[in-house]
């Protein structure tokens, strides 16, 4: 298979795409994939050919190549800049994150080019990516999420509205599109409200405010469609921050080696995560998504049967630290079998 990996992205997490898609190279099978290595500039969104054989990772996404695109029709013809084919691909392994690359845009591309790609199309994806709207299909579909309000310009809100709304002082002000908890931060009164509210207003203008759970439990269980259609749900993973990140922040997850801790499997009654298992595959569907996904959940420590929803990541990470293929790794499925599940899909 000539398979592309598109990697980067014109997005606030292009450098965790960079170490995400490192670790799904080392798992792309030699014997199966003949990869084409693809970085999408961060600036300009320019797509740029990598020479596969720079050697490792980190020297192939320096090794850019001329500028490529695909073209509406082109039934996978990957162009260079004067419109000559370069190559032809099979299937496209999108590692990107946020927008313009999780967001249903790199999705809606590629289905015009009639190239298959591993993970959600456009809906799921687009659907996914935005907590407001996520949030209220999983609400629509009865399932647990953490009470919340969106701020636009059209309808500010001000802390003291919010937390009359969702009855406690503290909580949790996010971009509704973005990832890697960029943007994202607590809010205890109406100054670090005002600066959250605008600092997760520079990423987009809806802006999620949540209800801040003490201490919550982090738990996220990754889930898998098999080329027959069957989901999977896997074993659990817990994140454990380090105290001085408070949360699972940016920083706590790719800038401090030692940020967070994950728990796997997570300690949990069996029957709490029997229901965490099943309301994952109920959100899967929810959201229309496809492939795979990371599903996130909160969960009360002061209540353990409350549990709540907290997001999905069509194109979880993938670096050393990353939940999604650790999961699968513990449950029987290490990397190169994962990838070869998810194109096998991708190609069904
Ligand atoms: N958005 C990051 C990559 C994640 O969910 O893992
Ligand atoms: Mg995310």
């Amino acid at each position: 298979l000539r398979t592309a990996l598109l990697f980067g992205g014109r997005s606030p997490e292009h450098d965790v795409s960079i170490m995400s898609a490192a670790h799904v190279h080392r798992a792309l099978d030699p014997a199966r994939h003949e990869v084409v290595p693809i970085r999408i500039e961060r600036e300009t969104g320019v797509w740029r050919l990598c020479n596969p054989g720079a050697g490792d990772f980190p020297v192939i996404a320096a090794s850019l190549g001329g500028v490529v695109s695909l073209a509406p029709g082109s039934g996978g013809r990957l162009l260079d800049a004067d419109g000559r084919e370069v190559t032809h691909l099979d299937v496209a392994v999108p590692v990107l994150h946020g927008p313009n690359g999780e967001d249903g845009t790199i999705q809606g591309l590629l289905d015009l080019a009639g190239l298959p790609y591993v993970g959600s199309g456009v809906t799921g994806s687009a659907v996914a990516m935005d907590k407001d709207v996520a949030k209220r299909l999983m609400r629509d579909a009865g399932l647990p999420v953490v009470p919340f309000l969106t701020v636009t310009p059209r309808r500010p809100v001000t802390y003291a509205e919010a937390v009359a709304a969702l009855g406690t002082p503290n909580l949790f002000v996010k971009p509704a599109r973005m990832g890697s908890s960029v943007g994202v931060g607590p809010a205890g009164d109406a100054e670090t409200f005002a600066r959250a509210v605008a600092a997760a207003s520079a990423y987009g203008e809806r802006v999620l405010v949540e209800r801040s759970i003490v201490r919550a439990r982090e738990i996220e269980c990754a889930v898998l469609e098999t080329a027959e259609g069957e989901l999977r749900a896997s074993v659990l993973g817990e994140i454990a921050p380090a105290p001085e990140h408070g949360f699972y922040s940016y920083d706590a997850k790719y800038v401090d080696a030692d940020g967070a801790g994950l728990l796997i499997p997570a300690e949990l009654p069996a029957a709490t995560a029997g229901r965490i298992r099943d309301l994952a595959l109920a959100c899967f569907d929810a959201l229309c998504c496809e492939g795979l996904a990371r599903v996130d959940f909160f969960v009360d420590p002061a209540a353990p049967d409350a549990i709540y929803l907290n997001e999905v990541n069509t194109l979880p990470g993938f670096t050393a630290i990353s939940m999604y293929p650790k999961l699968w790794a513990a449950d029987g499925l290490p990397g190169p079998a994962l990838i070869d599940a998810l194109v096998g899909h991708a190609l069904a």
